[in-house]
């Protein structure tokens, strides 16, 4: 199963071309070309599909994968602090203000430090894979070097990512050991990761990406901001930042800015198409119109906002307006990198948003969010077509243009947690108990771009 470059793949799964829906794959036949494009998928009601696979069979492209086994769309990690791994899991007892000065910002200067930047991302890169995330959208720190790594890695192993320099010029907020020593210090550290993943020899099919990322207003001076924004335009890239995520985050903005964290970024041009917003929490009505209208997208970090936002996204709301949504693990915000159960936290996070948690108030008052609940399936498409949609890349499903980015899950993986009774199970049941009890031993096979990039050892 090594690649499926110019093969056609034999397979049952599941995606979700649309928001809240499932279509259930049974036995289709997935051809994908030699730079790992699906360039047909066949149903077995298809006039051409008998013929395919047998012509398949015989010419000895086919791959079939085994029966039992489902193939689902790799997962899209849209917010993750690269950095921040170490501390996954711990640190998570203070609000964000002290926690950036008392944990994070300590354990991001260490990336100075090449050979601890190696490590951490070294396993990182390859947990994040294993756990199925194909896809992941990564803030670096303020160290080129380190940053050139981490670009390098996921290369490397074969992770399509985008990766930003964490730019934060901000004195009042950001500690002397730990910033950018002026405007142009971010500015040329920006644009010198651009030109080095841009030009990377071994990054010829642009798998890894560069982002822009303000790592958000508190830290940033205006000035840093605006050329930023110029940056993003100039050299047509992606951005990524936190918006309003707490309530000191968003009370800080409002002081300094008079406007909410979405108006704000507009007017420094890093509102666009494909930029991602962090938790945004506490957007407004009109903010979500002003991201909808500029193609921007939210990456919703339920584990994460538990933690740090005291408050639930309204998800539902969000996605009833249009905006663009995908799912972060926020790591290490998120004492959790896998996509899997950030999505499972986005359904249980939603329906304590519907019901309210107030357990001294009666049943009916004890919410006022009457309808805001998802189900498995918008989380599933929040995890694969949700995300690749966010920031404008053809991943998510298995459609003719999309490349092969896939996760083959295996309820019959030894060390699993998935247990499916097949008297008992069918349909997108099926799919509903990988979401929700799935771990990473049942994921035992990731293919990026056709190539395959993680293996169960077994
Ligand atoms: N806001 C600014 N920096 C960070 C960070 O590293 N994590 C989270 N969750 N919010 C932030
Ligand atoms: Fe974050």
């Amino acid at each position: 199963m090594k690649t499926f470059r110019n093969r056609s793949v034999l397979a049952s799964g599941f995606h979700a071309p649309v928001c809240g829906e499932v279509e259930c794959l049974d036995d289709v036949l997935i051809v994908v070309d030699g730079d790992g494009v699906i360039i047909e998928v066949l149903a077995k009601d298809d006039p051409a599909y008998s013929d395919r696979l047998a012509a398949a069979r015989t010419d000895g492209s086919l791959s079939e994968l085994p029966k039992g086994t489902y193939l689902l769309p790799g997962f899209v990690d849209l917010h993750i602090h690269a950095p921040q791994y170490p501390q996954l899991g711990n640190a998570l007892d203070v609000p964000l203000e002290v926690w950036l000065q008392k944990y994070t910002f300590p354990l991001e200067a260490r990336y100075q430090d090449t050979a601890f930047a190696r490590r951490a991302y070294d396993v990182l890169v390859s947990d994040l894979l294993a756990s199925g995330t194909t896809t992941a959208v990564y803030y670096g720190t303020i160290h080129e070097d380190a940053n050139r790594l981490l670009a390098d890695i996921c290369i490397e192993k074969g992770q399509r990512a985008l990766v930003g320099k964490v730019a934060m010029d901000n004195e009042a907020e950001c500690p002397d050991y730990y910033r950018d020593a002026s405007v142009s210090a971010a500015v040329e550290g920006t644009l010198g990761l651009i030109d080095y993943i841009r030009e990377h020899p071994d990054n010829g099919e642009g798998r890894v990406k560069p982002v822009v990322t303000p790592r958000f207003i508190p830290s940033c001076t205006d000035d840093l901001l605006t050329e930023l924004g110029a940056i993003a335009r100039d050299h047509d890239c992606h951005v990524q930042t936190h918006c309003s995520e707490s309530d000191w985050e968003h009370g800080y903005v409002l002081d300094r800015h008079g406007m909410t964290d979405t108006e704000s970024l507009d007017r420094f041009g890093l509102l666009k198409t494909g930029s991602v917003l962090g938790h945004s929490n506490f957007i407004s009505a009109s903010d979500m119109e002003k991201i909808k209208v500029r193609e921007a997208a939210v990456a919703h970090c339920p584990l994460s906002n538990v933690y740090f936002s005291d408050a639930v996204f309204p998800l539902k709301v969000a996605l009833d307006k249009g905006v663009r949504v995908g799912l972060g693990t926020d790591i290490s915000g998120g004492p959790s990198g896998s996509l899997l159960e950030t999505a499972r936290n986005a359904v249980t996070m939603a329906r304590l948003l519907e019901a309210g948690t107030d357990p001294d108030l009666a049943r009916e008052e004890r919410s006022n969010h009457p309808g805001t609940r998802i189900d498995f399936r918008t989380a599933f498409y929040l995890a694969t077509a949700g995300g690749g949609e966010a920031i404008g890349l053809p991943v998510g499903l298995f459609r003719p243009g999309y490349q092969f980015d896939a996760v083959l899950i295996d309820p019959e993986a030894p060390l699993g947690s998935l247990r499916l009774w097949p008297e008992l199970d069918e349909g997108d049941q099926i799919l509903q108990k990988i979401v929700y009890t799935a771990s990473r031993p049942n994921i035992t096979n990731v293919w990026v771009g056709g190539t395959q990039v993680s293996a169960a050892e077994h």
